[in-house]
């Protein structure tokens, strides 16, 4: 029998992370799971509502009153809060640049890990994110940890933005990418971090499909995971 294992994936902005895990996941006929897009959308919403980032009881009281829904779809993690879909807005750089900001405090960590723990606990999932191998999923069965230099995650974010006809400006984009990357890894709780027990993948000459097929075939030689 087929089992149906957990595997983590975690790493700065920029790594693909999710554009990996989201075909990993369809190779395996797994679910992706983008906890990102869970941050993105308490951030957008704390912005709807004038919610001061330091205010980490309003900002937990706003996550525990507020219906988040995520369901993927062919281009990615569709993404709803009270019924409104906020797919594109919670990409824009408005709410990249602060999400930081929330997702530092520990009591929004601990909402999100449980719902994060609650949407794996049927195994079979893919989830990428920051924390995935060190707190929301110690157990998985493989954890991964993608890395690549910022200029290479700087310049892959660049094209992605030209491609969808937006102003881009390299120079800022490498500045937020670094700033995100000190403000994830040097937080107090959870920090951006890769576990003991993760495999560390530099991307930075490899395409995504050379990506995709070394993870499959890591999956496949650490877990048990064959027809
Ligand atoms: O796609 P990108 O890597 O740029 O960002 P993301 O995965 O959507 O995450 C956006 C932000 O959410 C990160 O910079 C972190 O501050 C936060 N995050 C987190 O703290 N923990 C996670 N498991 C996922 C995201
Ligand atoms: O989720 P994360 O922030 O780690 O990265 P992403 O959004 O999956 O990838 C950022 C951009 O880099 C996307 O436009 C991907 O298509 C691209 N990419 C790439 O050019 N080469 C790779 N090996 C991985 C991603």
């Amino acid at each position: 029998m087929k089992s149906k294992v957990n595997i983590a994936i975690d790493g700065p902005a920029g790594a693909g992370k999710s554009t990996v895990a989201k075909k990993l996941a369809d190779k395996l006929s797994y679910v992706y799971i983008d906890t990102g897009a869970m941050y993105r959308a308490l951030t957008w919403k704390a912005q709807r509502e004038k919610v001061n980032y330091n205010d980490e009881e309003k900002l937990a009281e706003l996550l525990r009153r507020m219906d988040l829904k995520l369901s993927n779809s062919s281009a990615g993690t569709n993404i709803s809060v009270d019924a409104e879909d906020i797919t594109s807005e919670v990409r824009e750089p408005s709410v990249t640049n602060e999400v930081s900001y929330v997702a530092k405090h520990e009591a929004i960590r601990k909402q999100m890990v449980a719902k994060q723990q609650e949407l794996a606990a049927g195994g079979g999932t893919v989830m990428d994110g920051r924390d995935i191998g060190t707190a929301v999923l110690p157990d998985a069965a493989v954890k991964f940890f993608l890395n690549a230099t910022v200029d290479e995650r700087a310049s892959r974010r660049h094209q992605e933005q030209l491609v969808k006809g937006m102003e881009s400006d390299l120079k800022l984009l490498k500045e937020e990418i670094s700033l995100r990357d000190k403000l994830d890894s040097e937080r107090e709780f959870a920090p951006l971090k890769k576990a003991p027990d993760a495999m560390e993948v530099d991307t930075t000459s490899m395409s995504i499909e050379e990506v995709v097929n070394y993870l499959y075939d890591q999956v496949r030689k650490q877990a048990d995971v064959h027809e």
